[in-house]
């Protein structure tokens, strides 16, 4: 067995709060970076870089308020490699106990020539002069020659070499524009750390980005030929297609020790959390198939895939739902699942039952499969207790009345005024505040059946031939997703109405008795 302390530390440089941050569809207010910061900061980063201190006055506050709060990582600026630049960054970051500048310049052909307008001597006499400014301003500094992947080799070992010699404790290679393969980047990493004066005295790190979706390939690849950092997002996020995704390079290490022989210092149970808290600050959804962190990384549908996991999980799975923190519900049931899936779920759901109960229930569950994205454990209780409706789903509760109201003119809340009634013959009425007159209705239904449902994912189609509007909803209480179909003349009725469907769920498995008491049909 190898000894843990043989393999070398790759420290994980997170830029979701910079180089993710200034991607479109992900900028952040400060309090919603502090609330990305605290779960980089759970993961155990090593370092933060917290933003662009010279972008704006909002930046430079964001940073300098992580600064203050977050302890543990060490937290950083970028600054372009200026002096006005670089002091921003030294006083936004003043305040943490360990803290760094990240300092760049071009030095590709490209960068050079149409961008700067300078000669290379000029770039290689700025990185001397600035760079040990930098180290004079701040404790730690890093140097990135930006677009290095497209600078020639011999210039970029000098760019280096210069700062290295000015006191730069990092060296970052960016490819900045996605362009590099794993070869070529493993065998530029090995030059560089063989070669460069002064290498043995510096953390080489490797910054990728995702163009054609080599961005955490080419960061492993980098780490292969020497480099100690990596530079990374979550969830990927960054400059056009992305960043190096923490999550898949993290986990990639973990499980790969046997190949890559590093370690990180994450705790990996807090990838799940972080990939949420950011999907949710920032209104981006995590796709279902993301590697590690998507709601289908560990989800099976298919009946032989279930069958094998069922009997050993190792049969599809190289990784542990728990290990990532991510709530374990590996075994979807749907259109593809088969029998010892169903009877699975019927035991986990506390009921007993014999074989022919499962037979006898299997067509009803398939056809429900067909109609809907997954069948939920209300679905489950519904058909083993013979309580569905005639459309497979049922409920207590039915959507009377629904009013919606925005006005663009004033500026009031979009409200929403819902009347339901329960099957005992409760009605009730509630009306709503929200972002927009649907998500107003979506609180009312709440509220109305003491369902705390969350959106999750709502689809909607117009089907122009039919002239209506098909709506699905995936709505999330507490850890269950439950589906909700509907279809109405009216976008808005269609949504509300799938939501019910959904929530109705919910509601029933709340009152249902105790199903680990039960026995049916056995
Ligand atoms: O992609 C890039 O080159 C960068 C640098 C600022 C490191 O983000
Ligand atoms: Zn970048």
């Amino acid at each position: 067995m190898t000894e843990a302390t043989a393999e070398p530390h790759v420290k994980i440089f997170d830029t979701t709060l910079r180089d993710g941050e200034q991607a479109p569809g992900f900028s952040m207010s400060t309090p919603a970076k502090l609330i990305v910061a605290r779960a980089l900061r759970d993961l155990n980063v090593d370092i933060i870089e917290a933003g662009f201190a010279a972008a704006s006055p909002g930046d430079a506050a964001a940073v300098e308020t992580i600064a203050k709060e977050i302890e543990g990582p060490r937290i950083c600026s970028l600054a372009r490699l200026n002096e006005a630049d670089i002091e921003a960054a030294a006083r936004a970051v003043e305040p943490a106990k360990k803290k760094r500048v990240h300092t760049f310049i071009g030095t590709s052909p490209l960068h050079r020539e149409a961008k700067l307008k300078l000669s290379k001597e000029e770039i290689l006499k700025r990185i001397s002069e600035t760079v040990r400014f930098a180290c004079s301003a701040c404790e730690d500094v890093e140097f990135s020659p930006e677009d290095a992947i497209r600078t020639e080799r011999e210039y970029l070992i000098e760019a280096v070499e210069a700062a290295i010699e000015a006191g730069a404790k990092t060296i970052n290679i960016p490819d900045t524009v996605g362009y590099t393969t794993t070869e070529e980047i493993k065998e530029l990493f090995a030059f560089l750390s063989g070669n460069a004066r002064g290498a043995e005295s510096v953390t080489f790190s490797v910054h990728c980005h995702d163009d054609l979706g080599m961005a955490v390939a080419n960061s492993l690849a980098a780490v292969r030929g020497g480099a100690r950092q990596i530079e990374c997002a979550i969830n990927g996020i960054g400059e056009r297609a992305g960043n190096c995704s923490m999550e898949e390079a993290v986990m990639a290490l973990a499980t790969r020790t046997d190949f890559f022989r590093s370690k990180t210092q994450i705790e990996t149970t807090k990838l799940y959390p972080a990939s949420v808290a950011l999907s949710r600050v920032t209104h981006n959804p995590i796709p279902r198939n993301k590697a590690v962190v998507g709601k289908n990384a560990f989800a099976h549908e298919a009946g032989i895939h279930q069958h094998g996991v069922l009997a050993d999980k190792r049969t599809y799975e190289i990784m542990d739902a728990e290990a990532v923190g991510m709530p374990s519900n590996s075994i979807v049931l749907g259109k593809h699942s088969g029998k010892h899936a169903l009877a699975a779920r019927i035991e986990a759901l506390g009921f007993k039952v014999s074989k022919q109960k499962v037979e006898d229930i299997f067509p009803m569950f398939k056809s429900l499969a067909d109609t809907c994205r997954e069948v939920t454990d209300a679905d489950i209780v519904q058909l083993v207790t013979g309580n569905a409706g005639a459309d497979g789903r049922a409920g207590p509760w039915r959507l009377r009345r629904v009013e919606l109201r925005a006005d663009v003119e004033d500026d009031t809340r979009p409200f929403a005024r819902i009347t339901m009634k329960h099957d005992n013959g409760d009605r009730r009425t509630v009306t709503c505040e929200g972002e927009g007159p649907i998500d107003a209705a979506f609180a009312a239904v709440c509220a109305i059946t003491d369902v705390p449902g969350r959106i999750n994912v709502l689809d909607l189609h117009h089907v122009a031939s039919e002239g209506i509007v098909r709506a699905e909803a995936v709505v999330e209480v507490g850890e269950k997703l439950f589906t909700g179909k509907a279809e109405a003349v009216d976008i808005a009725d269609a949504a509300v109405a799938a939501f019910v469907v959904a929530i109705n769920q919910a509601a029933m498995l709340k009152t249902s008795p105790a199903a680990g008491e039960m026995a049916v049909g056995a």
